[in-house]
């Protein structure tokens, strides 16, 4: 469909109304933006701008665009919501906190007819994101899913010490990311938040309430698509999403008094804190006026203990728990090698070249969209030490490597992005009625066909079948329902 063009409305060389060129703003400008068709509606944009991607359940319009090899999300919104979403996402990157990147907020936009539109914010889109919808699928096990609400609840955490209320804590608003063995989550859609000095008990209070009431309502929409594992319940699922916050947030901020005997606790405090992955920037310790009693409390602390770590080492920029598997593996390395006296960045720069980078390296370029590297490494790690397993000796690392490439990774699904994986299910037989808006539903009913039951996460290597349920979609199965 062409909009038609009004007398005096520019064309692009396809023919699509272009507008009047319209405003950018942006830290980061990516010249290649500009000639898009700004002048048509995001929800009629030509396909050859677009990419069918899984995405959350969304208000506004919202699409995945394709320029050279890099993808951003773009969502239509009225503007001041447009430059205060991209403004606070830009807060919360400067703060490290994990949230998509702004790219820009294009407005001025004007069609044909010479309607105003409303602008469009861009974010970079989330490579290995996963939705959600697949996350929770029917058999995923039940320790995949607590490491799932876990990693919600360090977001949640983490917003509140920087003092971001987020007002609309959803699944939808959240993206998920493999860690090692568990999920980090990022923040998605910050057009309601509010950065504070500091949250009151009430505000953070408050957002856990919201976050109860929405989650509570996207893990029933699960169940009644049939989505959500019989074992698992929304109540409590939600239940327990609250009081991993409590817990994570004593341990936090929690005030903690002792006796001047006990001054090893000062120690297992801060211990405790970099076991979950936070640094302590300030430790509040008092005494009180006879001597007897010490009281300490973390006033400032830094989640990102470990991937710092491995920063500062090795110049690698993983997830936490990554992080905290490249660094034993780098431990392991420095005794296998009887390096213990050695420096420890010199030790470092050695683990590199003869372990990670020849990993790395041996992944054929077409499969390197299945896995981030840090990724490709601890799952590398883990074949081995099956393999040693399996041959009672140590499998050495080139060798692991090529039989996860083989048994592993050949079967995986590809998540950095991919149209034909994500487009299609079943081989073609199931088809979005529009692969770019997945809200729309399947051209034919999925009812009734659900397929194998897999947990791509502890049962990665046995063929999993994500195609399939990362294009259902909750809202289209709840207008069938
Ligand atoms: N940069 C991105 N990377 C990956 N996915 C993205 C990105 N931007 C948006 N999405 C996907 O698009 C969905 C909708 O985006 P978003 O939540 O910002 O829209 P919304 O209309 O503001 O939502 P709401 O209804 O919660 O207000 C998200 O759930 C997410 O899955
Ligand atoms: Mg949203």
């Amino acid at each position: 469909m062409r909009r038609p063009a009004g007398r005096n409305a520019p064309l692009d060389a396809a023919g699509w109304h272009t507008g009047p060129v319209p405003r950018f703003l942006s830290a980061k400008p990516d010249a290649r933006l500009i000639p898009l068709p700004w002048g048509t509606p995001l929800a009629e944009w030509p396909v050859e701008h677009l990419v069918a991607l899984p995405r959350g359940i969304s208000r506004h319009v919202v699409r995945f665009i394709k320029v050279g090899d890099q993808v951003y999300g773009a969502k239509e919104v009225v503007e001041h919501v447009a430059i205060h979403e991209y403004r606070l996402l830009h807060d919360l990157r400067r703060l490290g906190t994990p949230s998509v990147e702004p790219v820009a907020v294009v407005s001025g936009r004007v069609d044909a007819d010479g309607v105003p539109l409303d602008p469009v914010l861009i974010t970079r889109h989330l490579d290995f994101a996963l939705p959600y919808r697949s996350l929770f699928s029917p058999g995923v096990r039940h320790d995949t899913v607590m490491r799932l609400l876990d990693a919600m609840v360090v977001l949640l955490a983490r917003l509140h010490l920087l003092g971001f209320m987020w007002g609309d804590v959803s699944l939808s608003n959240i993206l998920f990311r493999r860690d090692a063995d568990t999920f980090a989550a990022y923040l998605v859609d910050a057009e309601t938040g509010e950065l504070h000095d500091q949250l009151t008990d009430g505000q953070r209070s408050h957002d856990l309430e919201i976050a109860r009431v929405n989650i509570f309502g996207d893990f029933c929409d699960l169940e009644a698509g049939g989505l959500l594992d019989e074992s698992l319940d929304p109540l409590s699922l939600v239940e327990t999403i609250e009081s991993r916050y409590h817990e994570l947030w004593d341990e936090l901020t929690g005030l903690e008094e002792f006796s001047d005997s006990e001054l090893y606790r000062i120690e297992s405090r801060v211990r405790r804190l970099n076991a979950l992955g936070f640094d302590v920037a300030e430790l509040d310790i008092q005494t009180s006026p006879d001597g007897r009693t010490i009281s300490i409390q973390p006033k400032v602390v830094d989640a990102g203990h470990h991937s710092r770590r491995l920063m500062r080492l090795t110049g690698l920029d993983t997830e936490e728990n990554q992080a905290r598997r490249l660094l034993n593996d780098l431990d392991t390395f420095r005794a296998r090698m009887q390096l213990q006296d050695a420096d420890e960045s010199v030790v470092a720069h050695q683990w590199l070249t003869e372990c990670f980078e020849p990993v790395i390296s041996a992944i054929p370029p077409e499969l390197s969209g299945k896995r981030d590297p840090a990724q490709i490494y601890h799952e590398v790690l883990d074949y081995r030490w099956y393999m040693s397993q399996r041959e009672d000796r140590e499998a050495p690392l080139v060798k692991a490597t090529k039989g996860y490439v083989r048994d592993v990774l050949n079967t995986l699904p590809d998540e950095a992005m991919s149209r034909d994986v994500l487009v299609t299910v079943d081989g073609g037989d199931h088809r979005l009625i529009n692969p770019y808006d997945p809200s729309l539903g399947f051209v034919d009913d999925l009812e009734g066909d659900e397929g194998p039951v897999h947990d791509p996460w502890e049962e990665a290597a046995e063929g999993i079948d994500a195609g399939q349920a990362e294009v259902l979609d909750v809202d289209a199965l709840r207008r069938r329902g």
